[in-house]
């Protein structure tokens, strides 16, 4: 994301502590233990904190079941390549890469081809590729390798390059049309791409290829639907809202649906009067980032789809203003990519927040399935939802996806994550009988269910949960259940430890867990410190080198054969010297200690980790998904500076010539056609 429309502010006031925290206690504690800080960090490097993972005791101590491990052949099959800082993707010898539909790339006739004067209609726009690709998944169909569904989050706009000469405004109002492009540049889509004579190409006009915007109809489900704090004009019965916004990781379900994530959304909104709490808590203001109530009033405005962006309350009641439009944002949205009539649903029973993705556990017939979320601002927390439905593994090749995503994701419990010293940690439930830190019961701060939905910062918050260094995309080892996430950075932090020259949280890391089967206990470590290959070794814990230095860890997914793929959002610091934003690759089951157990990534074992790819100049990469045979990887260049300049993504953006640059998927194949990365 941009700093633009990311939250840099700190609005966690809740005084829990911070897992920074308990990481420095751990240290100076082990520090005592073990004579310094060196042999701490060596200690946390080489997978000291590793409850689980160094097969510690322990009473909460459930091992799972033991599950399937990856072929031990299960080799990377390239050379960590070097940084880079051009206008072109670099990418590992033997592979090629090509731009899929970027920005503006029409997805039926409705639509003009993409101009690149910036001219295109926000008609065009609605029906054409929107801007700033991030989360998206491949779905197959009928299991084929070339031919299949892309499911993909556009997460925010460039105003600049979105119009001709960047946003314009008159009088305090932004023109109509102007504020009807940016609200259709934003959302989501679904789009018919095949493989023809080995070359990726979007099916202009295919049955299935759909634009959510953020103003599509969205049904609202879970707790929160047909409550009175969603009732507006346009839904006087609170079950339903206008579209989806800053759409930035994503999930998946094992029953076939997309799920899009809506991130830094309040933005959008503009309350000039009282804030109510959760609107202050997430963070809505007085002053939107784009203006789009501004044209409220304008005679060719619809259905109030410029006034309902203004929460002030004006009116008698919730019918005659929109006070309560906020409310129908902050979830995570189903989409049935395979059945066009089906509506995009708002499962909020999965919280509101700035959610940035989501993974699921490993399902296990008769067993419930559990979601893991991340809320990406600094301080925020890690939570995870876990379905009162129990897994029916018939379930998974139903044609009424929407009836299975109701049946798992609309009732169950709501859970944040609590890291203690010692590496164990507790899901805290966010239910009406919780106990608060004061004594009190969630019920008591926020009435029912729904209430402590609408205010899940309040009630994590309230709980005692822990705030995380920006909690971006989780992941799931599918061969042992672990999760693993990203935290960002959190550059704000002060240092733990005064003797340090840097704030080590500019660079981010990545921790990991596995929970117990009582779903409420787990063990944790961390996997990985970003760093600067140069940097002193209190902050390059990792012992990371030119070769896999990387900072500001963001996308990040196994793949089927348990490799774990990273993405990185960065800018800065000394890495973002070195190299644009980047991929890199590790395979956790064979980062093992002597007795085979998996340790952490240390300076005795970080070859282990490679990079595979290099965006080209002021990128981040995101968004990453596969055909199911491996042949084929997609992941997203957002917001590059001069690029691309061709269809061959490798194709440099020559020295003087400047493009009007478009965030693209890049389809990524090996030469010789093979499985990617091995
Ligand atoms: Fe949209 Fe947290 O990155
Ligand atoms: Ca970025
Ligand atoms: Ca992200
Ligand atoms: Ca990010």
């Amino acid at each position: 994301m941009s700093t633009f429309t990311s939250d840099d502010r700190n609005r966690n006031e809740s005084g829990n502590e911070p897992l920074d925290a308990v990481v420095d206690r751990y240290l100076s504690r082990r520090s005592v233990m073990k004579g310094g800080l060196g042999a701490a960090i060596a200690m946390i490097a080489g997978g000291g904190l590793t409850a689980c993972f160094d097969g510690g005791g322990g009473s909460n101590d459930d091992p799972a079941p033991s599950q399937p491990t990856p072929a031990p052949q299960l080799k990377l099959g390239f050379e960590s390549i070097r940084g880079a800082r051009l206008d072109a993707i670099v990418l590992a010898a033997g592979y090629s890469a090509r731009t899929l539909a970027p920005w503006g790339t029409p997805l039926n006739n409705l639509a003009n081809a993409w101009r690149s004067d910036g001219s295109n209609t926000s008609t065009d726009q609605a029906n054409a590729a929107g801007m700033h690709h991030d989360g998206m998944h491949f779905f197959p169909l009928n299991n084929s390798s070339s031919d299949g569904l892309l499911a993909i989050n556009y997460e925010y706009i460039d105003q600049k390059v979105l119009h001709p000469n960047g946003p314009t405004t008159t009088n305090g109002k932004r023109p109509a049309e102007e504020v009807r492009k940016e609200i259709n540049a934003h959302g989501a889509a679904v789009i018919r791409i095949r493989k023809v004579d080995g070359i990726w190409q979007v099916v202009t006009n295919d049955a299935l290829n759909r634009r959510f915007t953020s103003a599509t109809p969205m049904e609202i489900a879970g707790p929160l639907r047909g409550n009175a704090n969603l009732i507006t004009p346009y839904s006087p019965d609170g079950t339903r809202t206008r579209g989806t916004n800053n759409n930035c990781g994503n999930g998946f379900t094992p029953w076939g649906t997309y799920l899009t994530c809506e991130e830094n959304w309040p933005g959008i909104f503009v309350n000039k009067g009282t804030l109510p709490v959760d609107q202050k808590r997430i963070g809505i203001g007085s002053k939107s980032n784009y203006g789009w109530e501004t044209p409220a009033g304008d005679a060719s405005e619809v259905d109030n789809e410029f006034r309902r962006f203004d929460l002030t309350p004006t009116g008698a009641s919730a019918t005659q203003d929109f006070r309560n439009e906020a409310s129908g944002y902050g979830y995570i949205v189903e989409i049935d990519p395979y059945n066009s009539a089906a509506p995009a649903t708002k499962r909020t029973a999965m919280g509101r927040f700035r959610h940035e993705g989501s993974a699921y556990g490993i399902p296990v017939a008769g067993q419930p399935l559990a979601f893991y979320m991340g809320d990406d601002s600094r301080n925020e927390y890690i939570y995870k939802f876990v379905s009162a439905a129990a897994w029916d593994p018939a379930d998974a090749n139903s044609a009424n996806r929407l009836a299975i995503g109701a049946k798992y994701l609309d009732n169950g419990t709501l859970y944040v994550a609590r890291f203690d010293d010692g590496g164990n940690g507790k899901w805290l439930p966010l239910t009406v009988n919780a106990p608060t830190k004061d004594g009190r019961t969630l019920g008591a701060l926020y009435g029912d269910l729904a209430g402590i939905i609408l205010n899940t910062r309040g009630a994590a918050d309230a709980v005692g949960a822990t705030p995380m260094d920006r909690p971006e995309w989780t992941t799931v080892n599918p061969f042992t259940g672990e999760v693993y996430v990203t935290l960002t950075n959190n550059s704000a932090r002060t240092a733990a430890n005064a003797a340090n020259p840097r704030v080590p949280n500019v660079n981010g890391h990545i921790v990991r867990w596995k929970d117990n089967s009582n779903q409420t206990d787990f063990t944790w470590d961390i996997f990985v410190f970003g760093a600067d290959g140069g940097a002193a070794p209190d902050i390059n814990r990792s012992g990371l080198t030119e070769l896999n230095q990387f900072a500001s860890p963001d996308g990040l997914a196994f793949d089927s054969r348990g490799i774990l793929w990273i993405e990185t959002d960065n800018s800065d610091n000394a890495v973002a010297e070195y190299t644009n934003d980047q991929l890199l690759a590790v395979i956790p089951a064979q980062v093992v200690d002597g007795s085979g157990k998996q340790v952490a990534i240390s300076a005795t074992n970080q070859t282990a980790l490679r990079r595979f790819l290099v965006g080209p100049n002021g990128c981040e990469i995101t968004g990453i998904t596969w055909t199911p045979d491996l042949t084929t990887m997609f992941i997203n260049v957002q917001h590059p500076d001069n690029w691309p300049f061709s269809e061959v993504a490798t194709d440099a953006t020559p020295a003087g010539t400047k493009v009007r640059s478009r965030a693209s998927t890049v389809v990524i194949q090996k030469l010789d056609g093979g499985p990617i990365g091995v």
